[in-house]
């Protein structure tokens, strides 16, 4: 193995195939199970592409009511979940409150019979551990931002769908529907986007025939970084620090004399542009119309123009993702877990899928410490001669 021969980061490695979605940078185009993700953005509600990811088909409208009724059982915030959040100081960042959260909601499903041998579970037991994830991430986000702002937490409604329950748990409030549907085409849009970090994660630990919990608590662990999902998060810190359009060129240009990445900027597969941006940026415009803020698009527009003719970097979905989910109302610290919340849908299919190939991800290592050396006066004895 020669250093040349290396792939650091596994940059353009192909290390195995995927039926679960299409991320193509030639064509700037990615489908979930072979559908356009815009088309989908534009006409399915979130519980029908959680249905596409994880069977591979959309469901009929009778698949659709019994997801929903699935949903509707799990959406209420386990008692043991609330207990162990309460138990975190406030200044817990909620990335690891959610990780806390799904690592009790594991560890109390003690149906898989406690052995490490069936620690992987049967497709069906692992599809009814991802419906009951994806149920109850709604209300352990909700419940985090609430927590935050010594408010109690709002009980869900059966009469709201999956999108605008999120968002009447979170601010106690009938959600206005401009404002669900732009949520709605947030979720849909970062539920899955093939070997992203988070997702290689999941697989890895899946790999081994480790149980699903421990493969989403895994992927939250990696989500969290900067360079990968913590960068809608870190998009708003960004905006809260240039603070108007005015300031775009002067602060932009202090930051790249500190070499500082500039988040929401660049990706490891698009280098002509993120094929979910126009979607999200479109919905966007709806909730910078909705709310007045011209401002936010000024300030957009401004540090998108100035950055991309410097460095030929192009947005990534989190840089209209970060003002969109402020202009809803939800907290920064809160934004990178509304990523959990949506991409546990991609998470899971791609657990469930790896757990089908049986196949134990475990790359070589070029080694380049110390030769090899010997304890001083250390005598082998004659076995180990
Ligand atoms: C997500 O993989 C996925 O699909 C992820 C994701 C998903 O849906 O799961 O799409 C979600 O994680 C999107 C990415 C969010 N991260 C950020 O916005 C963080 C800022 N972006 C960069 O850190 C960077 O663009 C990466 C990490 C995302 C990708 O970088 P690469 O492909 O590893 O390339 P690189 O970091 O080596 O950059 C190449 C050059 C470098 O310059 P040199 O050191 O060679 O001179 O471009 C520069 C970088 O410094 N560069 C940037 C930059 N992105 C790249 N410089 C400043 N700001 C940036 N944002």
């Amino acid at each position: 193995m020669t250093e040349n021969e290396i792939r650091k980061g596994l940059a353009g490695v192909v290390v195995d195939t995927t039926a679960v979605s299409k991320v193509n940078p030639e064509t700037n185009s990615l489908l979930y199970r072979g559908y356009p993700v815009q088309e989908l953005a534009a006409t399915q509600p979130f519980e029908a592409v959680a249905h596409l990811l994880w069977s591979g088909e959309l469901p009929s409208p009778e698949q659709l009511a019994e997801l929903r009724r699935i949903e509707r059982e799990h959406r209420a915030l386990p008692d043991n979940v609330r207990a162990a959040i309460d138990l975190l100081p406030l200044e817990a960042h909620p990335m690891d409150e959610v990780r806390t959260a799904v690592s009790v909601i594991g560890a109390s499903d003690t149906a898989g019979g406690g052995s490490v041998l069936d620690a992987s579970g049967s497709p069906e037991e692992n599809l009814a551990r991802s419906i009951r994830l994806y149920a109850a991430l709604p209300a352990i986000v909700a419940y985090g931002q609430r927590r935050r702002r010594a408010l109690d937490p709002v009980e869900p409604r059966d009469d709201l769908d999956y999108s605008a329950n999120f968002l009447w748990m979170t601010f106690g409030e009938e959600p206005d529907p401009v404002v669900v549907d732009a949520f709605n085409r947030s979720m849909i849009l970062y539920a899955e986007h093939s070997f992203n970090a988070s997702t290689f994660t999941a697989r890895v630990v899946t790999s081994t025939l480790s149980d699903l919990y421990s493969a989403v608590v895994a992927a939250i662990g990696a989500l969290k970084g900067p360079l990968h999902g913590g960068a809608n998060e870190a998009v708003m810190h960004i905006f809260d620090e240039i603070g108007s359009a005015e300031n775009v060129v002067p602060w932009l240009e202090a930051a790249l004399a500190e070499k500082r990445k500039i988040m929401g900027f660049g990706h490891r597969v698009y280098k002509k542009g993120d094929s979910r941006v126009p979607t999200m940026k479109a919905a966007l415009d709806t909730l910078v119309e909705h709310y007045d803020r011209p401002d936010v698009a000024a300030l957009y527009t401004a540090l998108e123009h100035e950055f991309v003719s410097r460095k030929g970097i192009y947005p990534n979905l989190d840089y209209p993702s970060g003002p969109a989910y402020n202009l809803i109302g939800f907290d920064t610290l809160t934004f990178t877990p509304l990523f959990i919340a949506s991409r546990v849908t991609g998470w899971t299919a791609h657990i469930m899928e790896q757990a089908g190939s049986n196949a134990l991800i475990r790359p070589l290592s070029a080694y380049n410490g110390p030769d090899e050396r010997h304890v001083e006066g250390y005598v082998a004895s004659a076995e180990e001669r």
